[in-house]
């Protein structure tokens, strides 16, 4: 069988871990061959395609990044989308397809699978906000990039008596959040899912000002204020609309200092999140993702996507992994509150 492989939406540690697992087993267990397709559904789209196979691999399992490259295209952005990809694959004499990605890669492969597609999906997002599974690998690289980062961040605090705000990622979803700034041992954490009062927010900022110790913050990108007026539109949105990295970050850092009178500062630690090298547990999963995707494909499971349930690997339908975000539950962020202030 000849399988083509691609990588779609937001860059994540593990990527080329999960392409590794696929093409080394897909080659020696079942005898396939391999067609990486560049940048996410523009591959298919455009017939951008690489020579895919166990030398292409060879050396780039602790490799941040993508080989394939990546892109937020969509195949549905044009009506004739669906059909191209159809016909490129059949060219190009592609019996299946692995996309890898998130919510959006996955839910135009849930459509392409539903118009005919041999597809099979594999879930990768930083945020560990997709529904279907319990961890996403990509998330233990961010959430200890993040953790260093604030263990830095306390001793600068303390000694200028600053409150430090520390920007995460996590748009739709406070999971990075919560695990970093539960591990650093943040004062505050803020989520997405629960809107904060800010002036709660610098009560918690003076109790530990006045414990002689100095707060840090960690807020989600997609945190908002309860009173959503306090912060306008520029402040978090870009020209094309699309949340501002560091927009709350910053408006927050600004807003504490204000009410506190005293100085505070906003790191916002970005894409940094997602660059370089994974961690073990990250190419681990990774690697198990691959390889079971590669046997969904040798089942002719089309429709289907490798997904983690407690240690095992399981198989859910593309269509109802997609269906439904994961977002922090109050309870699990009530276990972090107890050591806010
Ligand atoms: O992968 C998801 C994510 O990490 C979000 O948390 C963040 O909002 C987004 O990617 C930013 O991605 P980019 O700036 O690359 O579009």
């Amino acid at each position: 069988m000849r399988i083509g492989v691609l990588t779609g939406g937001g860059d994540c540690p593990g990527l080329n871990a999960v392409i590794r697992a696929v093409v080394r087993k897909g080659t020696k267990v079942y005898g396939n061959e391999f067609l990486g397709f560049r940048d996410g559904w523009r591959g298919p789209l455009e017939n951008a395609t690489m020579p895919l196979g166990v030398e292409q691999v060879r050396g780039i399992l602790p490799r941040g990044g993508t080989i394939l490259g990546s892109s937020r295209t969509n195949p549905y952005a044009s009506d004739d989308g669906g059909r191209r990809i159809r016909d490129n694959l059949a060219e190009l004499g592609v019996d299946a397809l692995i996309a890898i990605g998130g919510e959006d890669t996955l839910g135009a492969a849930a459509k392409l699978h539903a118009e005919g597609l041999p597809v099979v999906g594999v879930p990768k997002t930083i945020d560990n906000d997709l529904g279907a599974t319990d961890y996403t690998f990509g998330f233990d690289t961010a959430v200890n990039i993040a953790t260093e980062a604030i263990d830095r961040l306390h001793t600068t605090a303390e000694s200028h008596h600053r409150t430090v705000v520390v920007e995460v990622m996590g748009r739709h979803a406070g999971w990075i959040a919560l695990h970093s700034g539960l591990a650093g041992g943040a004062n505050v954490i803020l989520t997405p899912e629960r809107p904060f009062d800010l002036d709660q927010v610098c009560e918690y900022i003076e109790e530990r000002f006045r414990s002689q110790y100095s707060p840090i913050v960690v807020v989600a990108e997609g945190a908002v204020p309860a009173d959503a007026s306090e912060v306008t539109q520029t402040d978090r949105l870009d020209s094309f609309g699309h949340m501002r990295l560091g927009g709350i970050g910053q408006w927050l850092a600004d807003s504490i200092e204000q009410r506190t009178g005293k100085e505070a500062r906003a790191v916002v630690l970005g894409h940094i999140q997602r660059g370089g090298t994974p961690t073990a547990y990250d190419r681990v999963l990774a690697t198990r993702f691959g390889l079971h995707a590669v046997d969904a494909v040798h089942d002719k499971d089309w429709g289907q996507m490798v997904a983690l349930r407690g240690t095992d690997i399981v198989r859910v339908p593309l269509a109802e992994a997609t269906a439904k975000i994961k977002t922090v539950p109050p309870e699990r962020y009530a276990e972090a509150e107890v050591f806010f202030g």
